[in-house]
């Protein structure tokens, strides 16, 4: 499986495959400037947890690069850094990445020096996703026996990372191995990652792919279609508790109760044990728009007010297991975590 042209760097600019118009265009965004890569973060041209902290650590060097001589170097790098740090605040990939871009700039004075150190830790963070991913696959593959059917939601494939993916490398490394019969994907409203990125990315790679609502997937476990459940992570906090795309939770719920195991695939990036439990991890609340209109259709009365959180906890209890490049994590705790992230 070759990585996906999620982000390239173009010696000076940032090139994102826009993610807001799959599956029907493939066009690109050259973000050359901090606000238009903020802007790109906020409206999900770019979106994914791994996706986000590496386009934003190219963002520290596109910062670097375009500092007016007139202003002082060292706050307006620092200034344009929180613009990126301030786009989305559930994914704790974008947080990590901006400090180690931070640290790089101190160590390295000089713009020149600077924008030549940020730049090869950015691609340093690229490489090392693309090998988390690679592992993360084969360790998730050995869980999958002959003939799976896979349930998993929104899209954490090579769109959502540097290339590969997290929940999607495992699909892909199964269907390599010809463990895998079919994928079942979400579409996972409101903004449909599942229906427009999953299954784009899958048939894309010949692996049969099934749409399905997000309210059909608790059927879809009673029935007994399904082998495991995969799904990705935005943060991970340090005794299990996982937040990702809003519809993960219902989904482990109805994991647990048919007894389908439920695999949460995330580089350590993503784990975050500064933050103790769930409850901890900040949600994002996202527009009026993405749940009243569709293209140019009303879909709600104005009267109508909305609850849009983008993301949800998952209690560590209800996850089988967590899937790291160190390993694998079956019921994840505060020990295991901790001991993952040495
Ligand atoms: O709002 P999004 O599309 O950025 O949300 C993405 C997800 O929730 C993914 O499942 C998560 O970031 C893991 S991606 C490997």
């Amino acid at each position: 499986m070759l990585p996906l042209p999620t982000m390239q760097w173009m010696d000076g600019f940032l090139r994102l495959l826009d993610q807001r118009k799959l599956p029907s265009e493939e066009t690109y965004i050259d973000c050359r400037d901090i606000d238009s890569l903020a802007e790109a973060i906020k409206t999900l041209a770019v979106r994914g947890a791994p996706a986000i902290g590496i386009a934003a650590a190219f963002g520290a060097v596109i910062a670097a690069k375009t500092i007016d001589p007139g202003e002082e170097f060292d706050s307006a790098f620092h200034s344009k850094i929180d613009i990126l740090e301030g786009t989305r605040p559930t994914a704790v990939n974008l947080f990590h990445c901006l400090e180690i871009q931070r640290d790089t700039f101190r160590r390295n004075p000089g713009r020149e020096n600077a924008a030549r150190a940020l730049l090869e830790s950015a691609i340093d963070m690229m490489q090392s996703d693309l090998e988390a991913s690679r592992q993360m696959g084969r360790f998730g593959a050995d869980l999958l026996k002959s003939g799976s059917v896979v349930l998993t939601h929104c899209n954490a494939g090579g769109l959502a990372t540097a290339g590969l993916g997290t929940a999607l490398a495992v699909i892909y490394e199964a269907w390599d191995r010809n463990l895998l019969r079919k994928v079942y994907a979400n579409e996972t409203r409101p903004l449909l990652q599942g229906a427009r990125l999953t299954s784009w990315e899958l048939s894309r790679a010949g692996i049969p792919v099934y749409v399905l609502p997000d309210s059909a997937a608790a059927s879809l476990l009673r029935n007994g279609e399904v082998d495991a459940v995969i799904v990705g992570s935005d943060r991970i906090a340090a005794n299990g508790d996982a937040a990702n795309k809003i519809g993960t939770y219902p989904l482990a719920l109805a994991a647990k109760e048919h007894g389908v195991p439920f695999y949460v695939v995330a580089p350590l990036s993503t784990f975050d044990v500064s933050t103790s439990c769930g409850s901890e991890i900040e949600i994002e609340q996202r527009g009026r728009d993405e749940l009243a209109e569709l293209g140019d259709r009303k879909l709600l009365p104005e009267a109508a007010g909305v609850w849009n959180p983008a993301f949800d906890v998952t209690p560590a209890p209800l996850i089988t297991a967590i899937i790291c490049e160190n390993g694998v994590l079956f019921s994840p705790d505060t020990e295991s975590v901790l001991s993952a992230c040495e």
